[in-house]
């Protein structure tokens, strides 16, 4: 009897034990310590075996077996707890690629600056390369070899800001066509030039004293009138659809012959009249015609064997119909909620 208690009180000892070990050991020592071949698990059942007590032996057997079942599971479930833990972990340290990144605020291009490069995609395959000229301009290049010597009357329609007697701010960019003759002569030439001109204007929501224009020009030995409107077309149906009314009107300007104006049709009325075409249903966008063989002469040109088109079209006009824009002077006051209308992302 006596022995039978202390071997049953010496296992539950043990069962106690390896629990308590468990809190504190790592679970490699609890499997080498209690479960693995020799371990104390299977000391005690070989111990076990010896009893004669069949019944004694049957319940200490069943006794050991609870145990070791137990603590198996116990060391298993650990074992898994463990591994989680090391598993988040990692994926706590790990960088996500492909997780979407901090947003840098990006500014987007100006309206005017946005429509220029429009133009100049679809004139850039036609061959066009894209200059600059000077804002800062002289009268011959402004003027004279424009065709508007001093005292012509198309001077007036033009008045401006003069720096001294010569130098003058450019009141269009057609200076752009004389540099670039001057510089090749009798050679054939496509050029797109824009920026700022500028006109003794009273500001108010359609006219202001500082502008934008986008010249065109080109030169060449079988350049006619259907090419100038051809190309002209062809911008503006790119800009505004291919349905979208145009009309030309003949016009004057000392340095084409013939010359036209082109007119688009309001888009934010539809034709019918509002502020932005001052109620006449059409808004003038360009002036355009074919270079006058005096100005193809003042730049050493050959005009019995060249001919060449211009046109000169206003950027802020051609955005207030597109966008229906009422107040010009939007595009000059950075007010960012309105620039901010014109991001193309
Ligand atoms: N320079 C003219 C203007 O500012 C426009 C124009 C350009 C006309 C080219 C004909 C050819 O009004």
């Amino acid at each position: 009897m006596q022995k039978e208690n202390s071997n049953e009180k010496k296992i539950g000892l043990l069962i106690k034990q390896s629990f308590e070990d468990l809190e504190k050991e790592k679970i490699q020592i609890i499997r080498k310590k209690y479960l693995e071949k020799n371990g104390i698990i299977s000391q005690s059942l070989q111990k076990i075996s010896q009893e004669k007590d069949l019944e004694r032996k049957k319940k200490l057997g069943i006794l050991i077996n609870n145990w070791k079942k137990n603590l198996i599971e116990k060391v298993n479930f650990l074992e898994r707890e463990k591994h989680k833990k090391e598993e988040n972990s990692e994926k706590e340290n790990l960088i996500d690629i492909y997780l979407e990144g901090k947003k840098i605020p990006l500014g987007n291009l100006h309206p005017i600056n946005q429509i220029i490069e429009k133009i100049c995609d679809i004139l850039n395959p036609l061959g066009y390369k894209f200059i600059e000229s000077p804002e800062i301009e002289n009268e011959e290049y402004n003027f004279n070899k424009l065709n508007i010597p001093p005292n012509h009357p198309a001077r007036d329609m033009h008045d401006t800001f003069y720096l001294n007697n010569q130098l003058l701010l450019r009141t269009h960019t057609s200076n752009a066509q004389i540099r670039l003759m001057e510089k090749y002569p009798n050679q054939e030439i496509k050029i797109i030039s824009a920026g700022k001109v500028y006109r003794r204007d009273e500001d108010d929501a359609t006219h202001t004293h500082q502008f934008t224009q986008l010249e065109g020009f080109a030169v060449g030995k079988d350049i006619n009138f259907s090419s100038l409107k051809r190309t002209i077309e062809l911008i503006l149906k790119k800009l505004f659809g291919k349905e979208h009314p145009i009309r030309f009107r003949p016009s004057y300007f000392p340095f084409t012959e013939p010359s036209v104006e082109v007119d688009a049709q309001c888009i934010p009325c539809q034709g019918k009249g509002c502020n932005i075409c001052k109620k006449t249903g059409w808004v003038e966008i360009l002036g355009a015609g074919l270079i006058h063989p005096q100005v193809l002469k003042n730049c050493d040109f050959d005009s019995q064997k060249f001919t060449g088109f211009a046109f000169g079209l206003g950027i802020e006009r051609l955005l207030m119909i597109k966008y229906g824009i009422e107040d010009i002077r939007n595009f000059y006051s950075n007010n960012i909620r309105f620039l901010r209308q014109f991001s193309e992302r």
